[in-house]
């Protein structure tokens, strides 16, 4: 058998089919494998019928269609199916080929992986790949990690298919070595769960408190995507919110209201606590999605403790229109300002994971990587970019010039969205968490002086000195009954 492939992808799934579909657009030649051989015909016969496509049965028929040096692409479940195809491959393939993880792996696997494989000579990239079925077909964003030697064999292949923003460059470029690629894609979806939670909230205020139709939601997210909340979300929202049920009655009050999760957003949350980032509006919205789970225990909980006087459902009174544009702008400054506070989290989460796992991550360019392709798509994304191009060193997206004065304009907008919803009893942990966020960060001084009093006071755990240096480390013994002995000062 000849060499004739230039790619091989294992795992014949939609996300695996459609890049391989995409690939050959491109002009690569593509060998494909799948665990169940049926599948692997019905693609052959089917979609990639007539194209330079080949259907392989067994692996060592898959690694001999390929081209030297050999690059392998993984679209299988994350996980240990992963690992036992790595092990498969490894003995088939040569020093310099290539293996390549494009589903959502968790970052430590493919940091192991990366650092096992390079001990056999064998390159490996692990890499987020977004965008869903269409981005798959059409142009995903692509976040490459992993072996950097391997990049220019792999390279001009994903940065033909990747997706490509306004001014023409492919959304994929590399992130940085070990498990940066798909650090990168966690976060990505970490923050694509704070965009949607956002969304939702602001959707249960227009139609429970200013009791508008799925019609004028509807119209109300398009107008928002023709301005600076434009993006992926809330275009499809607006889609959504027009769609109907068989009986003419929109679809989306059929569903039940319970969200599932994959991981992506709870792994954020873990590392973010281990690393000390606060990213609370990301972990409100996988906590949200928890809550949402417990649908049983939410309909027990209604029962006894119901909605009160002046909560959603009885709260959408009538609203003069002059009062409801006031209520929509309001609504509109709140979701940007605390859509760019997630997103300012979740950089100076990378900025610490950088340092902590000792990557270096170009953040303007990851900003660059998702203008096109992936879910997360929107329009401020070339600000961000734009923030780190000014000032490659910048603390904060809050402190970047271009953010900060929108933030103080928005500020109070964002306060009166969050005072209307608690007033009506609706929940907006997002948006609420995102604002107290905001209030403490702008903050040179936090009552947590109090806070570190009460440490000493229970557990002699000492305190600094506003009118003294920095790291002296004092003790009070405040009932005159404990000793003068601290406790260590460490930090966790
Ligand atoms: C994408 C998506 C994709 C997916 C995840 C997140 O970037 O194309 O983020 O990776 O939808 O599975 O989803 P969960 O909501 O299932 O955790």
């Amino acid at each position: 058998m000849s060499a004739k492939a230039d790619i091989g992808l294992i795992g014949l799934a939609v996300m695996g089919q459609n890049l391989v579909l995409n690939m050959n657009d491109h002009g690569y030649a593509v060998a494909v494998h799948n665990r169940t051989t049926s599948k692997t015909t019905e693609f052959i016969g089917g979609p990639a019928a007539g194209r330079t496509i080949f259907g392989a049965e067994t692996l060592e028929e898959l690694v001999a269609e390929l081209k030297s040096p050999r690059r392998v692409m993984l679209m299988v479940k994350a996980g240990e199916i992963v690992d036992a195809y790595i092990e498969k491959l490894t003995p088939l393939l040569e020093a310099g080929d290539i293996i390549i993880d494009g589903g959502n792996s968790h970052y430590p696997d493919t940091e192991r992986r990366t650092r096992t494989l390079r001990e056999k000579g064998i390159h490996y990239i692990g890499t987020g790949v977004s965008g869903g079925e269409e981005g798959a077909r059409n142009g995903p964003s692509i976040m490459p990690g992993g072996e950097v030697k391997a990049w220019p064999s792999v390279k001009p292949i994903f940065q033909a298919i990747a997706a490509k923003a306004g001014d023409g460059t492919p959304c994929c470029d590399w992130v940085g070595d070990g498990g940066a690629g798909h650090y990168v894609k966690m976060v990505h979806n970490a923050i694509e769960y704070g965009d949607m939670q956002l969304i939702t909230e602001a959707y249960q205020i227009m139609h429970e408190v200013l009791g508008m139709n799925h019609e004028e939601m509807a119209d109300l997210f398009s107008t928002w995507d023709k301005g600076r909340l434009e993006s992926y979300l809330i275009e499809i929202t607006a889609e959504i919110l027009r769609t109907k049920d068989e009986d003419g009655s929109p679809l989306v009050e059929k569903i039940l209201d319970t969200a599932g999760q994959k991981g992506t957003g709870k792994w954020t949350v873990v590392d973010s606590a281990q690393l000390g980032i606060p990213v609370t509006l990301i972990a409100e919205a996988v906590y949200a999605r928890a809550l949402s789970a417990r649908k049983e225990e939410r309909v027990r909980a209604a029962a006894i403790l119901g909605p009160g006087p002046g909560a959603a459902g009885s709260a959408s009174r009538p609203v003069s229109a002059a009062d409801r544009e006031a209520i929509l702008a309001d609504l509109e400054a709140a979701v940007y300002a605390a859509k760019i506070t997630s997103y300012a989290q979740g950089f100076m989460l990378f900025r610490e994971a950088a340092r902590e796992y000792g990557w270096t991550i170009d953040y303007g360019a990851v900003a660059g990587m998702w203008r096109g392709g992936c879910i997360i798509r929107s329009a401020f994304l070339s600000d961000i970019t734009e923030a780190f191009e000014a000032n490659p060193e910048l603390e904060n997206l809050l402190q970047a010039p271009v953010f900060s004065g929108i933030m103080l304009e928005a500020v109070g907008a964002w306060r009166r969205a969050v005072v209307r919803a608690v007033g009506a009893g609706i929940p907006v942990p997002a948006m609420s968490s995102a604002l107290s966020f905001f209030e403490a960060y702008r903050s040179a001084r936090l009552p947590a002086n109090l806070l570190q009093a009460q440490r000493d006071y229970f557990g002699a755990h000492t305190y600094e000195r506003v009118d003294r240096p920095r790291g002296e480390f004092f003790h009070t013994n405040w009932t005159g009954s404990g000793g003068s002995v601290t406790s260590g000062t460490y930090d966790a």
